[in-house]
């Protein structure tokens, strides 16, 4: 056989970037979601009807009326509820739908059921509400006055802080603020449920999390998991948005389907969304610093308080995240990180792109910023002198993995930016220009990959080879934009030696991949991949033998379809040995196995809460970003002129998804550090609930000039394909935009405190006129 098609170009093997798997459908409009998918006949609509108050008792709710509306099947409420009203997944303290109390603005009363949307809107006008309001509590100072939190105050310590502040010349102390962040999914939550026979269900959903999906839905009806079947194509974006808060929806229409017997689906409006499921933490952070002349932090405290809303939802584990990335890139000898979890009666809180890692790095970045100041020193150098070495153990004992990186960054991007040339020029420029400023910032991210549940920590996978050497792949992921599929198909294209055509990736199924770990924490290549990897093997291990036993040749590689000879080294690309496809029905024939089961759980990884040390993580990625601004003093308009990143994914799987990681991660930083702002109103009531009140980056809102670069030379001894995780990490280089806003102000003579996340234009503004006062008063 003489090979036609030698193999060398690229055919989807890892390391090189094909087309993702769903492109040319998503451009072309035909990738399904939810709402896309054929309608099943008899087919209901379920509308929810949200609380108005965010605390109060439930008196009565009467459904009598809106029972006897055209076209309502069904107005259900908590008594309708077969099984248990409990939907927690890491703290049972969770309804499905209100009971007794409301303890937020958005929380689901009751539902309707009815023929068509408009029905069951005409329905929900005609459900009766009696409540009886109770004052309620919106603040962190509020839940700090009255001790309320939804899980356990914890604590990570080393050394003795409170010694070095008694003694020490060079002290701060204040606060630091951030506001939550709307993941702003392009698909809102959507659930559709399907009864099937002997009282089995299947749901599709929009969700991060199938497994838990599965279980709580099991639950709210009484019946075994066994019954539940949860499908998921793929999401419209999930953000972290729908890691735990796609729960409720599914339970709902699930509720719906086992008293109609019929097809059900609840797909929120975009306002329904915006008003009544949670968002990213908002944070207020008291910190102490001490530091010497040069900027040495000689000790560092801070209490770290989130703002958790009514119920725990995945809050205790954001906060731990928090508190696990509060120091940082920096050794710091001795620290004390206190994390409490707030509880108030806003919307559940949950996860967002990196899940409490931002948090607690924006406080320790702004510390350093704050350090400059009064210093008079460059905030790069006190970084350079702080950032973590080769040896290097973080405050909760775990040695910093590839901790050398953090220098290279440092060193690479100080120089590819030309942060000192920049420098000095914005100097020069805002000597000359009165009413424009220009600043500088730079934040580097160390973030830890794995769960920090460890139980998470787990990976599976099912793939069947079919007789024409095609191959079908299920994983434990959920696609939702990141691209986990196409580079979990480069995993098994690489390994079985195939072109990326040959392989299809299904579904997430709980028939064919059970017990699975949400899609989130960067983890699901890391886990998944791994687990196909696992299987793959399994299965080409089988191959392999066979092909000894055919030809009697132990050294043979396979690659892009075709089976090859290695001799001395040289493969000969000129005569195949054979076909992936004739190889696969040979072993068809000798009644070899081609399906496998993947499973894979990281190795070595423990935390104990209790005493704040442990190895939590399997590694760390690393990077860091610069970005220059230019804020109109008359205005505070501030434009993003410019943005360098270095970034270290490890041996890159695909380095164009790798790069759109980071400038979506990115995209995402800028608009929680700039535009995106959360107004509520004194009763508790989210007003910026629609796209024209909240305003998420636009192309505009992108510098004109980005330099993106991965870091060459880092290989992953502990990742799959040597590679690292990137969904999240990349995220943090949003806060190089806000501490350039920062220094630019700092132009003007003061220190911009008051400055919170988001540094809207009207916030920079006060700040401009806050320096202006301050300037007054001293001439
Ligand atoms: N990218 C897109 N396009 N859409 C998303 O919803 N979610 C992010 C990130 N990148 C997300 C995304 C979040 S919060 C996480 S945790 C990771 O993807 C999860 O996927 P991974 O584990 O495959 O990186
Ligand atoms: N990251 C994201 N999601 C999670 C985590 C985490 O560390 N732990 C539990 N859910
Ligand atoms: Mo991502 S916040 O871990 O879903």
């Amino acid at each position: 056989m003489k090979n036609k098609e030698k193999s060398s170009s690229p055919w989807g093997q890892v390391g090189t970037s094909p087309w993702h798997l769903s492109g040319r459908d998503h451009v072309t409009g035909r990738s399904q979601f939810i709402d896309d998918l054929p309608k099943p006949r008899n087919l209901l609509y379920v509308k929810i009807l949200p609380s108005p108050l965010a605390r109060g008792k439930i008196i009565a709710i009467n459904t009598e009326k809106a029972k006897t509306l055209p076209g309502v099947v069904a107005v259900l409420t908590a008594t309708d509820i077969p099984g248990e009203n409990q939907i927690g997944g890491i703290i049972q303290d969770e309804v499905c739908l209100a009971q007794d109390h409301v303890q937020f603005i958005g929380e689901p009363l009751a539902i309707v059921v009815a023929e068509s949307i408009e029905q069951a809107e005409a329905a929900l006008c005609q459900i009766e509400l009696q409540l009886e309001e109770e004052i309620p509590e919106l603040t962190i100072k509020d839940a700090l006055a009255k001790n309320q939190f939804v899980g356990p105050v914890r604590k990570i310590e080393r050394g003795d802080v409170e010694n070095v502040f008694a003694d020490c010349s060079n002290y701060l102390e204040g606060v630091i603020r951030n506001e939550g962040q709307e993941h702003f999914y392009l698909e809102t939550q959507c659930v559709l449920a399907v009864p099937e026979d002997n009282g089995g269900m299947t749901i599709y959903s929009s969700s991060q999390n199938p497994n838990e999906i599965q279980r709580m839905v099991a639950n709210v009806l009484g019946v075994g998991q066994h019954q539940i079947t949860v499908d998921i194509k793929r999401l419209g974006g999930g953000f972290g948005g729908k890691e735990s808060q796609a729960t409720v929806w599914a339970c709902l229409a699930a509720l719906a389907v086992f008293h109609t017997g019929r097809p059900t689906e609840l797909c929120l409006t975009r306002d329904e969304d915006m008003l009544c499921t949670g968002k990213r933490h908002a944070f207020e952070s008291y910190y102490r610093v001490a530091f010497d002349e040069a900027g040495k932090i000689l000790a560092y405290s801070v209490e770290l308080n989130s703002n958790c809303g009514a119920v725990a939802d995945v809050s205790t584990s954001v906060l731990e995240r928090a508190m696990l990335h509060a120091e940082n890139c920096y050794q710091i000898e001795n620290i004390r990180i206190i994390g409490r979890p707030c509880k108030t009666n806003l919307h559940p809180a949950t996860a967002f792109r990196g899940f409490g890692g931002p948090q607690g790095i924006f406080v320790i970045e702004s510390v350093i910023q704050k350090m400059a100041f009064t210093l008079g020193l460059d905030p790069y150098d006190i970084k350079m002198k702080n950032s973590y070495r080769k040896g290097d153990q973080a405050p909760y004992g775990e040695a910093i993995l590839d901790a050398e990186h953090v220098g290279k960054v440092f060193d690479k991007l100080r120089k590819d930016s030309q942060w000192d040339e920049r420098k000095k020029r914005i100097a020069a420029f805002n000597d000359t220009n009165k009413y424009c400023k220009k600043g500088l910032g730079m934040t580097p991210v160390k973030f830890g990959i794995s769960f920090t549940a460890e139980h998470l920590n787990q990976g599976s996978a099912l793939i069947h080879v079919y007789l024409d050497g095609s191959i079908s792949i299920t994983h434990g992921a959920v696609e939702m934009g990141q691209e986990v599929n196409t580079k979990i198909a480069q995993i098994a294209a690489t390994n079985f030696g195939v072109p990326l055509t040959k392989i299809r990736i299904e579904s997430n199924n709980t028939k064919r991949v059970a017990n699975t770990s949400p899609t989130a924490a960067s983890s699901s290549c890391d886990l998944n991949g791994q687990a196909v990897e696992n299987a793959s093997l399994a299965i080409m291990k089988r191959l392999r033998a066979l092909v000894f036993k055919l030809f009697a040749k132990p050294d043979v590689v396979f690659e892009n379809g075709f089976i090859y000879l290695v001799t001395a080294g040289k493969t000969d690309y000129e005569f195949p040995l054979t076909t992936f496809k004739d190889l696969v029905r040979t072993a068809y024939f000798e009644r070899v196995d081609l399906s496998a089961h993947g499973f894979y759980a990281s190795p070595g990884i423990y935390f104990d809460r209790d005493t704040g040390q442990g190895n939590p993580f399997l590694y760390y990625a690393f990077g860091a970003a610069v970005s220059e601004v230019t804020v109109d003093l008359l205005t505070g308009q501030i434009t993003l002129d410019s943005s360098h990143i270095i970034h270290d994914c490890g041996s890159s799987i695909n380095p164009m998804v790798d790069v759109g990681q980071i400038e979506g991660a990115f995209a995402q930083g800028i608009g929680w550090v700039t535009t995106e702002e959360l107004v509520y109103n004194a009763s508790g009531k989210l007003l910026s609930s629609s796209p024209a009140t909240y305003k998420i980056p636009t192309i505009g809102d992108i510098p004109e000039e980005l330099h993106i670069e991965l870091l060459a030379g880092s290989f992953n001894e502990v990742g799959i394909k040597r590679s690292k995780a990137i969904g999240e990490p990349p995220f943090v280089y949003g806060e190089a935009v806000f501490l350039a806003i920062v220094d630019a102000l700092c132009s003007l003579g003061r220190y911009p405190q008051e400055l919170s996340i988001p540094a809207t234009p009207e916030k920079v503004w006060r700040e401009i006129k806050r320096c202006k006062k301050s300037g007054d008063s001293k001439e």
